[in-house]
């Protein structure tokens, strides 16, 4: 398939959006962005890659990194971590405390920030250094070796973490913590704060498209394993609006306040857009408008 047209289209159709939606500034190095930044990228499980816009960009990744330091520790640890995290969409916010309570320390997936926060324990005591780890993978697959860790970012959003503290403290007195609060939580930011461009994630997230196989032809998960993780991403890589996002774009995807959105096409590629202005849920506008547009005209969909 030729791409250029269909990107030409995305991009047409996020550009009325561009500076809509808001800025995420509750992590105040993030507040200074370009809200009219753009960037796409498609990756092809081959390894081609297309782009449009400022594709190659670093942006500040944020809960995209969610998914990778999900798939390390499975591939690491096994399917233990469902036993401490759950599987359903959480109809809430991604940061919300109220359910972590009725439900007794048991997050409701992986990619809410107390999902993330009790994955990252599991990683951090799989790998001794959950940040790197994720860091490192990243590095690998998208074959940058400049990928790395803000770490302006990384200390901005720790001095302004209140509510990831309560629910990493709340998780500590059900248990669901295995090291000290204050080492699960400077990894998890060590990781949201990693900084990659559109090109960087769509090959990054390729092997999800390959059925669970590195760019090096290794094998990180197992042909169901990665299925899964993409059935997870589809109904909670994007929060509360995982409906509207299956709606109107068709692929599994996660999605960051950074405003960047990493979507896959199993046994095709991956796609990742950047645009910083971002709905309600916390979802890039323009991004989302530049997916619809793409898989509406290429037909690549889960559906
Ligand atoms: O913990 C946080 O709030 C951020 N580091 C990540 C949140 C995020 O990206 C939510 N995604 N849309």
């Amino acid at each position: 398939m030729r791409f250029e047209p269909h990107l030409a289209e995305a991009l047409a159709a996020a550009r009325p959006l561009l500076g809509t939606g808001r800025v995420a500034d509750y992590i105040p190095a993030l507040a200074a962005v370009d809200p009219l930044a753009f960037g796409m990228a498609v990756a092809t499980v081959d390894g081609e890659v297309h782009g449009v816009g400022e594709h190659e960009r670093p942006f500040s990744i944020q809960s995209i990194s969610k998914l990778f330091s999900l798939v390390l520790t499975l591939a690491l640890g096994g399917d233990g971590i469902w036993e401490r995290v759950g599987r359903e969409p959480s109809g809430s916010p991604f940061n919300s405390l109220v359910q972590l309570e009725t439900e007794n320390g048991i997050p409701r997936n992986p990619f809410i920030n107390a999902g993330a926060i009790v994955v990252t324990d599991r990683l951090h005591s799989l790998t001794g250094d959950a940040g790197t780890a994720v860091a490192d993978f990243l590095r690998t697959e998208a074959g940058n070796p400049l990928l790395d860790t803000d770490p302006q970012v990384a200390v901005s959003e720790a001095g302004h973490g209140h509510r990831n503290s309560a629910l990493a403290h709340f998780l500590a007195s059900y248990g669901n913590l295995e090291n000290p609060v204050a080492t699960v939580l400077e990894n998890y930011y060590a990781h949201c704060a990693i900084a990659a461009s559109c090109r960087d994630l769509a090959l990054a997230g390729c092997f999800l498209a390959r059925h669970g196989v590195l760019a090096d032809g290794t094998r990180l998960l197992t042909r169901s394993g990665a299925k899964r993780v993409n059935a997870v991403l589809l109904t909670c890589g994007t929060y509360d609006a995982a409906g509207q996002f299956a709606y109107r774009v068709g692929l599994p995807g996660k999605s960051g306040v950074g405003g960047g959105i990493l979507t896959i096409v199993p046994g095709h590629g991956a796609l990742c857009v950047w645009s910083p202005g971002l709905d309600p849920a916390g979802n890039s506008v323009a991004g989302v408008a530049a997916l619809d547009a793409f898989t509406t005209s290429t037909g690549l969909s889960v559906f």
